[in-house]
Parts: structure tokens; C-alpha cells; sequence
């Protein structure tokens, strides 16, 4: 008997329908065969299936020929997700179970080997998917249940284990759908690592953070050791902006197909803070391996990548990072096809001017020679350096502001100024499916960042005297634009361009 079951294949961010057909034909000797593009985890599926199905008080078909197929046989099949619909389909051609109603269901899960379900990554677009081609119920492991119900509409089942499932399809002990618990949706409070009042002096350092924050802007920042670089990367997370639920559904679809969603946390509410260590490689970076994942610039979409100790990092790796953070995405090739991940991260950099770290510093010498900070100077390249809009110097903190008891701003407080700062951008760029000033193209550009008299001849002679690029002019708009929305106003001032204009001074240049 032939039986057929649904289920999906993840490719990139996209979840595919995946039909697994089971057929059992009496013969004298007994074997399972697996067609249809599948790699070894899915190859390997038989003798997980075989044992669990002992395993759960059931018996495996003696005596047949078993054919599975995964259609379209074109696309190819990765890890074990496919266990649960090869076990069902087993049983179901092999008349243990009656053919049900399972021709509208899509079934994901690994089997260990005494029956029992395991997770599967990438449950939230294999959900979507089932939105889109009308499928209603979803049998998934326990512990994604809550991420598949995130897509409304949809019975989810959540299954614990083989022999539930049969037991729920036999009509023994039916299984209770999942309700989705709407709590996911309200605002969690954000983790704080550090707040802003703890940061002593760096007004200048904290106003550029805020800037950046409020426009998703990149970010440079330069400076002695202790001065407080990392200390104040490590605050940012405190005064980005709240993520809006479209936007927390795409994070949580990028988390979910890396396989990196905390446990217990089927929906990400806040902005990612990606920090990965300068030892790491380019696929870990952009994104890539045999089945392409998310680098950790994807996983830093809607973020921050901050990318501490700057040139440490390999120049190959740095490279790389010029096309995704132009066009906000990544393409990855392979000889299958190429793929694209979302990429619109926030940079914020920091580094020493020099190796010893004391280069321009008043107080002490630096005793690194002119070759040695060319060569330390020299891993960044000039188009890296261009494409970070706001550049500024973090120097040493005085030991009067250091200790002074006068607390500094909170991180709540600047937070309030960033959300409105926001929400004007928001509103502004309702049109298009832009979230932040950063984001804007030459188009929008044109549209919303409009100088009057004064300012264009501001930004005239600075183009000459500065020698922006274009990009730079554009970028330099784009910062404008944000300093005005904190401030409040539509018309974008000299004020606010002089301000734009002067993160752009590069430091590195002195
Ligand atoms: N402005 C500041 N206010 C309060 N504490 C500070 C400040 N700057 C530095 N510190 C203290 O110094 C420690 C080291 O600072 P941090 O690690 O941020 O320096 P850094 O600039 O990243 O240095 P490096 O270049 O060596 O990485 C902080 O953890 C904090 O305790
Ligand atoms: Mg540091």
C-alpha cells in the first residue's frame, strides 16, 4: 500500500513542501530504501525509524520491500526533521494505522530511538509555508510548539513522542492542540548589562551612540586602552528601540533556521547584539558551510555586529563585509543555486589608534614606530572605513570625572529619545518597507533629506574640503536626518548637518 505524508524542507529562510511517499510490497526479504536527494542524517532515518517504531510497542513491517520517497526529488533533503513522517508513513502503508485525514497536515520531527520527538530547526518557516499552500494542522516536536504557533491560523499538535502521535490517530488518546500564548507579544523587559549613568565623562562618545542608535547608523570608535570602548558597546543594547512584531518575526526566522533560538524563547523581542570574537572565519561571518546558515551578520539583522578590536580581525574577513552592509543582504553561492539572508546589521567598531594604544594620547607616549601604526592602520581598508558613518574618539577619562558622584544620564531616558526618534522614521518611511534612516536609498534620499540655502552650501564646501565620496555625502544626509528626527524637526539645519559632518572627520586620518 502506498501512503503519502506531508512535510517541508528548509532552504535558506524559505521552508518548500516535501511530499513523503512510503511504499510496502511483500517480498521474501526485508529492506528499507530511502530516494530522493537525501543526505546521510536522512539516510541514516531508516535505522531510527526501525528502532523507535520497536521501541514504541509497535512492529516494524517483517517481510517488505519499503521504498520511501522524498518528492520533489529535485531538492535536496538535510538532517533527521523527516523521521516523524517516514515512521508514520511506515506504519500507514503497512496498514497499521487507517488512513486519516492527513492530507491538509504537515509533520516534522527526529526520532531517538525509543520513540521519543526531538527538536527541529527552522520550524517557524516550515509553519508559514503551511499558512501559504492551506495546510491546517501541524504535528511538531513539544518544545516547538510555541515557535510554530507564532503563525496564527494553524493547529499545532504538539507530539512527544511516536506513539502519542499514533495513539491521537488511532482515536485512542487524542492529543491537545497548542494554544498560542499571546504573552510572547508583549514587551519583555530588556536585559541590562550596563547603563549609560555608569559611563563617567564621554559626553561626546555617548552622543554618537545615541545618534547611531536612533538611525541604525554605523558606528567607529577609537581610543586608548580603558578608556571605556568595549564598556560602552556593551551598553548599547540598553537604548536601541523596541522591535516591532514584523520585524521580530524576521529575526526569529533567521534564529530559528541558524538553530540558535534560546530555549524557552520562541520569539526574539530584542534587538540582537552580535559581538563574535576576531578569531573567527568568513563562512562564520557572512554565513555559508555544505547547507548554507546565517553568518553572524544575519544573525545580527535589526542589530548590532559590534566587532571589538578592529584590526585584529583577518583583512579577508573585514572585506567581505563591503557588499552585505551596501545592500543590507547577503548572497552566498554554492553550485546548487545562490542563496540570500538578510543582512541589516548596525556596525559599531572600536580599536586602539595604534598597537601600543597611546597614539595622540596627551598624557602618555606612544612608542610605536611610523611603520608599525601604517601597518596596524593599513588592515582596514579605505571603502571599509567609508561606509562607517559616525567616527569618533573615545579618549582616557580624567581621574576628577572618573570619580565624580554626579550620575550620568540613564539608558531609559536616552531610550525615550531614540523611540521618538523612531517612530518619526517609521512614520516617515511607512511607504516603503524601510524601518530606519539608514536604511534609506537615494530615493528616499532625495524625497526626505532636503537642504535649504544655508545648509547646501555647508555641505558644498565640506564635500570639497573634506573630499567626501559620494557614498559618504549620502551617508553624511542620512546622519543629518536622524539629528534632526531627535531633535524633533522636519527641516533638516545647518546645526544638524555641522554635526553630521563633523563623525565624519575620520580620526584615522590625523
Ligand atoms: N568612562 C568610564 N566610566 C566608568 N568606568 C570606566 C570608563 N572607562 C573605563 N571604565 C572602566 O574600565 C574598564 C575597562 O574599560 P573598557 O574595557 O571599556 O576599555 P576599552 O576602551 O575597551 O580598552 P581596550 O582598548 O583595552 O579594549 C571598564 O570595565 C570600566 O570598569
Ligand atoms: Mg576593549
Amino acid at each position: 500500500m502506498l501512503a503519502k505524508i506531508g512535510s517541508a524542507a528548509v532552504l535558506g529562510l524559505e521552508a518548500l513542501p516535501v511530499d513523503v511517499e512510503v511504499d510496502a510490497m511483500r517480498s521474501g526479504q526485508a529492506s528499507m530504501t530511502l530516494v530522493g536527494l537525501p543526505d546521510a542524517a536522512v539516510r541514516e532515518s531508516g535505522e531510527r525509524v526501525r528502532s523507535a517504531i520497536r521501541n514504541s510497542g509497535l512492529t516494524f513491517p517483517g517481510g517488505q520491500r519499503i521504498t520511501v520517497n522524498l518528492a520533489p526529488a529535485d531538492l535536496r533533503k538535510e538532517g533527521p526533521a523527516y523521521d516523524l513522517p517516514i515512521a508514520i508513513g511506515v506504519l500507514m502503508a503497512s496498514r497499521q494505522l487507517p488512513p486519516p485525514a492527513l492530507d491538509k497536515a504537515l509533520l516534522m520531527g527526529e526520532l531517538s530511538l525509543d520513540g521519543t520527538l526531538r527538536h527541529v530547526r527552522g520550524v517557524l518557516p516550515m509553519a508559514d509555508m503551511a499558512r501559504n499552500h492551506e495546510i491546517e494542522t501541524l504535528y511538531v516536536p513539544v518544545m516547538d510548539a510555541p515557535e510554530a504557533a507564532l503563525i496564527p491560523g494553524l493547529q499545532v499538535y504538539p507530539v512527544k513522542s511516536l506513539s502519542d502521535l499514533v495513539a491521537h490517530l488511532q482515536g485512542f488518546a487524542p492529543l491537545t492542540p497548542y494554544l498560542a500564548d499571546d504573552h510572547y507579544f508583549e514587551q519583555q523587559p530588556l536585559p541590562l548589562a550596563v547603563d549609560f549613568a555608569e559611563i563617567k565623562g564621554q559626553e561626546h562618545a555617548k552622543r554618537a551612540l545615541e545618534v547611531s542608535a536612533a538611525g541604525g547608523h554605523n558606528l567607529m570608535m577609537i581610543g586608548p586602552p580603558g578608556a571605556g570602548k568595549t564598556l560602552m558597546a556593551r551598553a548599547i543594547p540598553g537604548i536601541l528601540p523596541h522591535l516591532a512584531l514584523d520585524e521580530a518575526l524576521e529575526v526569529t526566522r533567521i534564529y530559528s533556521v541558524a538553530d540558535q533560538l534560546p530555549p524557552d524563547t520562541p520569539l526574539i523581542q530584542v534587538r540582537p547584539f552580535r559581538a563574535p570574537h576576531h578569531t573567527i572565519s568568513h563562512a562564520g561571518l557572512v554565513g555559508g558551510g555544505h547547507w548554507p546558515r546565517p553568518g553572524e551578520i544575519s544573525l545580527a539583522h535589526r542589530g548590532v555586529l559590534f566587532l571589538d578590536e578592529l584590526p585584529e580581525f583577518s583583512r579577508r574577513v573585514l572585506e567581505v563585509l563591503r557588499q552585505p552592509m551596501e545592500d543590507k543582504i547577503v548572497t552566498i553561492s554554492r553550485a546548487q543555486g545562490s542563496l540570500t539572508f538578510p543582512a541589516s546589521f548596525m556596525l559599531v567598531a572600536a580599536m586602539n589608534p595604534c598597537p601600543c594604544g597611546h597614539y595622540g594620547d596627551p598624557e602618555r607616549a606612544c612608542t610605536c614606530s611610523t611603520g608599525s601604526i601604517q601597518r596596524y592602520r593599513q588592515r582596514l581598508s579605505g571603502p571599509l572605513l567609508d561606509r562607517i558613518d559616525l567616527h569618533i574618539e573615545v579618549p582616557r577619562v580624567a581621574y576628577d570625572k572618573l570619580t565624580n558622584k554626579a550620575v550620568g544620564e540613564s539608558s531609559a531616558a536616552i531610550r525615550a529619545r531614540i523611540e521618538a526618534a523612531r517612530e518619526r522614521q517609521r512614520a516617515r518611511l511607512a511607504a516603503s518597507k524601510l524601518v530606519c534612516n539608514a536604511d534609506m536609498g537615494p530615493g528616499e534620499i532625495r524625497q526626505f533629506c532636503i537642504l535649504r540655502d544655508e545648509a547646501q552650501s555647508l555641505i558644498r564646501s565640506a564635500m570639497r574640503q573634506m573630499h567626501l565620496s559620494a557614498r559618504a555625502y549620502h551617508r553624511v544626509l542620512k546622519v543629518s536626518r536622524t539629528i534632526a528626527d531627535l531633535e524633533g524637526t522636519e527641516q533638516i539645519q545647518s546645526h544638524h548637518l555641522a554635526e553630521a559632518l563633523q563623525y565624519r572627520a575620520r580620526v584615522l586620518d590625523m
